[in-house]
């Protein structure tokens, strides 16, 4: 359930009466960027890295930010105190305003627009934490730069509704050389038989997950051996475990992938683990 106060361009409104210019690019062309935040017991969960990823979408599509970092971060608190939300998410979004349609940036005293959305709207339920979920594939359909945050998410939205099509979670996007890149809206992980943790490397072919990045230092810190680097549908097939996380689905066993079942078809003991870890991570504010 979405909460009742957003903030837009300046202005704190009802959600309901809150409302953007039909010549908002962000409308227009998909020409901007987005966050999602997450929010456990008031705590904002890796805010930094939230904004440090927010800066790099904003300075590789040439949209200036619409306010100063710490002014962003004083409309969060304001937000969240205005809806009374201490467990769910922040969601924002910057386009690069308003101005006459046409497909070339405006003169740059066009203003970006700044939307900001708080929501209840939780984790998934406990059942498929501890049922884990299934995942199916599809070719990669993405542009080439699914690294930045951009709001222009057609493949993804077509993604996830394949996966639900299909009685699934999530969709993994497959790449031409028939690695997994990523899924619709999560980073993917593979535990291999010999107990390598394994996530697709940084570069353009994925978004780099605050999540991922967490789990990362978090399984490093817990002693388990984690390797970035791209994997194959084949190795996913016949990993010991696989597993997708992100700010909404924390970290999620798959237990099935293309009908094909995953190591025991239950969650594995290294998702379960991480989750925990992450947990811990949050309720102890969610930063360093
Ligand atoms: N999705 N990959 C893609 C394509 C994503 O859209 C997301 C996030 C992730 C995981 O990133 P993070 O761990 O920073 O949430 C990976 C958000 C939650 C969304 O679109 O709602």
């Amino acid at each position: 359930m979405s909460s009742g106060i957003a903030f837009v361009n300046g202005r704190y409104v009802f959600k309901k009466e809150a409302m953007v210019n039909v010549e908002d690019r962000g409308y227009q062309f998909a020409d901007g960027v987005y966050e999602v935040i997450a929010v456990s017991k008031s705590h904002l969960i890796d805010l930094d890295a939230h904004l440090d990823r927010l800066s790099r979408s904003l300075a590789e599509l040439e949209i200036s930010w619409p306010c100063k970092r710490r002014v962003l971060v004083l409309i969060f608190a304001k937000l969240l105190k205005r809806n009374n939300l201490k467990d769910g998410i922040i969601y924002l979004q910057i386009s690069r305003g308003v101005a006459n349609r046409n497909h070339a940036f405006p003169e740059n005293t066009v203003r970006s627009s700044l939307v900001i959305t708080v929501s209840k709207l939780g984790r998934p339920s406990e059942m498929k934490f501890k049922e884990g979920v299934k995942v199916v594939t599809m070719p990669e359909n993405r542009w080439r730069r699914p690294d930045i945050k951009s709001i222009s998410l057609l493949p993804n939205v077509l993604g996830k509704e394949y996966a639900h099509k299909n009685n699934s979670f999530e969709t993994w996007f497959l790449d031409l050389d028939q690695t997994i890149t990523e899924g619709s809206s999560t980073n993917a992980w593979i535990v291999l038989p010999k107990g390598e943790l394994v996530t697709r490397e940084l570069g353009t072919k994925i978004l780099g997950g605050v999540t991922r990045a967490r789990i990362i230092e978090l399984a490093r810190s817990a002693g388990i051996l984690v390797t970035e680097k791209s994997f194959s549908l084949h190795d996913a097939l016949f990993a010991e475990e696989a597993f997708i996380t992100s700010t909404t689905s924390l970290v999620m066993p798959v237990i099935e992938i293309d009908g094909k079942m995953i190591g025991s078809g239950k969650p594995g003991p290294t998702a379960i683990k991480l989750l925990k870890l992450y947990e811990e991570f949050c309720s102890r504010g969610g930063r360093e």
